[in-house]
């Protein structure tokens, strides 16, 4: 399409201005200035400036400076359409609106009691200068600690429905950043990271030898997964995600590894393109957090402030749990998921042969509860309860699970009146191998279930190929998916926690029965694969994976060697003490204590801090962090004044004296400290830790040894 001649800025107020009536005679005054060719907004203390502007052709573009340093050089925006003109070139501005925002709101759960958004907002109108005239609005919020922009597609005559074939949002960056990157697959999140210069991304290698992962669409070797985490020579920490990513594809990053320019690359559909939208319409927001300070990042609230409130009126429901679970047996090959050993193999009454290591077994299940019961834990996950796991994976097969009928051996309603006399909830497994289809026909019913049988909390799990066959785990209908499962949930009480789900962007702010998602490389991989994860990834995944919300990493391993049958080389990457710390390091609203009952009761002195440690929060302090190296943070117990701190490392030793001046003035604390012995070792030594007790306030100086791959948890009790 050639591009029309933009008109000159003093045609466009020309005929803005006539279209205003008299009331908005004062009004189009003020705007007269807003309708300069370029425009700066500020942050509300003026940390940040971002400016818009048109180019000569008429592209949108934005530029963004933290102080005096260069964020990102002009950028541009705008979107391809499907069969037409669409918003790449040729663009006027018809109306720009600013405005100012600052409120307090209570999250339902979280890291903090109340949550401050606050931020200037500019509001651009672009319209095609030629026929047809479509409008597209470009909103921009400045906070102090990065931006959000989305684009919004109000109603309009001549914009209907229409698909998005490309995005051309860019972030043209200053240098040649370290990068904290995964590959940008369009069905996993799965990976290590690699930490390397924007220049050196390449993920075609890592994507071919990731043979661990159930499914790897990956076709651009510099296509990067977000949140992307980057640090600048000049000492800027700066990361890349969305927010509320609705009816819309995830956005991918594609690198220019020359110019150090990122394109948005958004995950295709089955036939190709990228979002089929109806007007009114809206894109997830874009955001970049900035800081010269790394905490800054980690304590940022800005996506969960995109995301809109709470749909959810009612949620005394909802409730933030631990939880221990009939899985890491079957993760380190000590039982199985599957009754039988083929489904195709009948007995003489047509009934599947029990291959006798099933772990969803009625007794079994019940040992878990007695644990969870006697510990104070509130739940029991059981994996591997319902037929259908024997031919469950890998061959794109439409109706696996009906998620309502279980193996012989697992009693439904005798576990749910176990359970219940014991105290304990039982958490509802609902692997889909990734036929989204088959499950969405039996959400319903098998939510009834759950009621039923007084379930609270599913995990799901989308592992293999989409059906609908040609969709991807992280394209628009796939993030329908994941909402209508969350809805149908709330509309039945009950909590989820997504496995293998696009990664999360914040959506549990309007979902809070969306507690956690797993989509990054969970603990798990210790336990079936020898790389598993290296020691400095739970320092990478505050700053990546977990920006966007929950993860359900799983930690709590207290036999870290020796535990994987038939593989006894095989190790977890960190330290006991380490493991400890995870629950306070990795944020989640779900915790689980993934060891075997059997491992906790070797190391009852140890396990009770897990017992303790809550998964609710009223305060959070980051008190030193550094991607891939090392991470301190301190909370306090939501409605209590009891604080905890996790302190972690990566591959080197590391020594910290923490100040503990966050601690309330004049008030006196026992501190148990649980910590890498000396001689401690993630390789050699890292079941060895020493747990001390010392009385500690306001002032007084914490000092914590951590071994190499280790860490040091603390749980600090008013005297
Ligand atoms: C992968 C999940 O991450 C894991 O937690 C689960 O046990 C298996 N899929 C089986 O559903
Ligand atoms: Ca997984």
């Amino acid at each position: 399409m050639a591009s029309p001649a933009p008109a000159t800025f003093y045609d466009k107020y020309a005929i803005f201005f006539l279209r205003m009536n008299k009331s908005c005679l004062l009004a189009s005054l003020l705007l007269l200035s807003h309708l300069a060719p370029a425009q700066t907004i500020h942050s509300p203390s003026h940390k940040l400036a971002l400016t818009f502007a048109l180019s000569a052709a008429g592209e949108p573009t934005y530029q963004l400076k933290f102080g005096t340093k260069t964020v990102l050089r002009p950028s541009r925006l705008g979107l391809r359409l499907q069969d037409q003109t669409g918003f790449a070139q040729g663009l006027t501005v018809v109306r720009r609106d600013s405005s100012r925002h600052d409120d307090t709101w209570t999250p339902v759960w979280g890291e903090t009691k109340t949550i401050r958004n606050h931020y200037q907002e500019l509001a651009v109108t672009l319209q095609q200068a030629a026929a047809p005239r479509q409008q597209v609005l470009v909103r921009f919020r400045v906070f102090d600690d990065g931006i959000g922009f989305r684009y919004e597609f109000p109603t309009q005559p001549n914009l209907k429905y229409f698909v998005v074939s490309d995005e051309l949002t860019e972030f043209a960056l200053a240098g040649d950043h370290k990068t904290f990157w995964i590959p940008g697959d369009y069905d996993s999140n799965e990976y290590v990271y690699t930490t390397s210069r924007l220049s050196q991304i390449d993920n075609a290698q890592l994507v071919k030898s990731s043979t661990d992962i159930a499914v790897r669409v990956a076709p651009d070797p510099q296509a990067v997964a977000t949140p992307l985490m980057l640090k600048s020579d000049d000492g800027l920490y700066l990361n890349i995600h969305e927010a509320a990513q609705v009816d819309y594809p995830a956005m991918q990053l594609h690198v220019d590894r020359a110019s150090y320019r990122l394109t948005a690359s958004l995950v295709p559909n089955a036939v190709g393109s990228k979002a089929f939208l109806h007007a009114p319409a809206h894109t997830p927001w874009r955001t970049l957090l900035v800081s010269d300070k790394a905490p800054d990042i980690l304590a940022s609230k800005l996506i969960l402030n995109l995301n809109e409130p709470s749909k959810i009126a009612e949620t005394s429901w909802i409730k933030p749990l631990k939880f221990v679970g009939v899985w890491w047996e079957m993760q380190v090959g000590k039982s199985t998921w599957n009754y039988a050993n083929r489904a195709d193999t009948l007995d003489a009454q047509g009934q599947l042969i029990p291959n006798g290591r099933h772990g969803a077994n009625t007794a079994n299940v019940k040992r878990y509860i007695d644990f969870a019961a006697k510990n104070g834990i509130a739940g029991v996950l059981v994996e591997g309860w319902n037929v259908g796991w024997e031919d469950w994976f890998g061959n794109w097969k439409e109706n696996v699970f009906d998620f309502v009928t279980p193996y012989p051996d697992f009693s439904v309603p005798e576990l749910t009146s176990y359970a219940k006399s014991r105290g304990v909830q039982l958490i509802m497994h609902h692997e889909t191998s990734g036929s989204a289809t088959n499950y969405d026909q039996r959400l319903d019913t098998a939510y009834q279930f759950m009621n039923r049988y007084g379930y609270p909390s599913v995990k799901t799990g989308y592992v293999g190929r989409i059906i609908p066959r040609g969709e991807h785990h992280d394209g628009q209908w796939m993030a329908n998916h994941y909402i209508r499962v969350a809805e149908m949930a709330a509309k039945h009480h009950v909590t989820v926690d997504m496995h293998e789900a696009v990664r999360p962007t914040g959506l549990h702010r309007t979902y809070p029965n969306w507690l956690a998602c797993e989509a990054a490389r969970g603990n798990e991989y210790n336990a079936f694969t020898n790389t598993g994860n290296p020691p400095e990834h739970e320092t990478i995944l505050p700053f990546t994976r977990l920006m966007g919300g929950p993860m359900d990493y799983t930690p709590g391993i207290f036999k870290l060697k020796g535990y994987a049958a038939g593989a006894p080389q095989r190790q977890v990457h960190t330290t006991l003490a380490k493991q400890l710390a995870l629950y306070v390091t990795l944020y989640s609203p779900l915790q689980m204590a993934a060891d075997l009952p059997e491992n906790y009761e070797a190391h009852p002195d140890a396990f009770q801090f897990i017992r303790d440690v809550p998964v609710d929060w009223d305060d959070t302090r980051i008190l030193e962090a550094e991607p891939g190296e090392y991470l301190t943070i301190a909370r306090q117990q939501k409605g209590s004044p009891r604080w905890f701190i996790g302190a972690i490392t990566n591959e080197k030793a590391r020594t910290t004296i923490l100040d503990l001046s966050f601690l309330p003035k004049g008030k006196k604390y026992m501190a148990t400290v649980y910590a890498d012995a000396p001689g401690a070792s993630w390789q050699t030594n890292p079941e060895a830790y020493r747990i001390s007790k010392q009385p500690v306030q306001a002032g007084s100086k914490l000092r914590l040894a951590l071994a190499p791959g280790g860490g040091a948890a603390v749980s600090l009790v008013p005297l």
